[in-house]
C-alpha cells in the first residue's frame, strides 16, 4: 500500500474557535477511520495542513476538503509518495500559528505564493520536535 504525502495552505473563510473546534472534532473522526495522520498549523489568517496515508484515502480527504467552504484559495504545496509517516502518532495534530511561522504581514505580502515546497516541510518538522520535547 502506497503512502502518500500532502501538504496544502489556504485561507479561513468565517474563523472563530467553534469553528476550528467543529473541523478538528470531524477530522479526527474521519482521519482515525481512513488511516490518516496529521498536523494542521492555523490562525485567523492561514491554514496549513499535513496529511499522510494510504494514497487513496488521502486524495479523496483532499478532494472534500477542497469543497469545503469554511475555507478558501486552497494551494497544494507537496503531494508525493513518502517511505514512512511522520506524525503517526496524530489522527490530526493542532497547533495555533507558532511564534517562529509566518507573521500575518507576511501572508498578507505574498508569502504562500513564494513558499516553498521544502519550506513548508520544515515548519512542520520543527512542530514535531518542539511537540516531542513538549
Ligand atoms: C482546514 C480544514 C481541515 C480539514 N481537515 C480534514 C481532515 O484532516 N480529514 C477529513 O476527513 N476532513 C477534514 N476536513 C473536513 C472536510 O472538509 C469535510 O467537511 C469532511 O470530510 C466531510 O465531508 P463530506 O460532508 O463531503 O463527507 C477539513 C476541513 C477544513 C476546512
Amino acid at each position: 500500500m502506497d503512502l502518500f504525502r500532502a501538504i496544502y495552505t489556504s485561507r479561513p473563510f468565517g474563523f472563530d474557535q467553534s469553528i476550528l473546534s467543529g473541523i478538528l472534532m470531524h477530522a479526527r473522526r474521519a482521519n482515525e477511520r481512513d488511516g490518516i495522520t496529521g498536523a494542521l498549523i492555523c490562525r485567523a489568517d492561514i491554514f496549513l495542513q499535513w496529511l499522510e496515508g494510504p494514497e487513496e484515502q488521502v486524495r479523496d480527504a483532499l478532494a472534500r476538503i477542497e469543497r469545503d467552504d469554511r475555507h478558501i484559495e486552497m494551494k497544494i504545496h507537496v503531494a508525493e509518495l513518502v517511505p514512512e509517516r511522520e506524525f503517526g502518532e496524530w489522527a490530526m495534530l493542532h497547533d495555533p500559528a507558532v511564534t517562529w511561522f509566518w507573521s500575518q504581514r507576511d501572508i498578507d505580502d505574498g508569502a504562500l505564493e513564494r513558499a516553498t515546497p521544502e519550506e513548508i516541510t520544515a515548519f512542520f518538522m520543527r512542530l514535531k520536535r518542539e511537540k516531542q520535547s513538549a
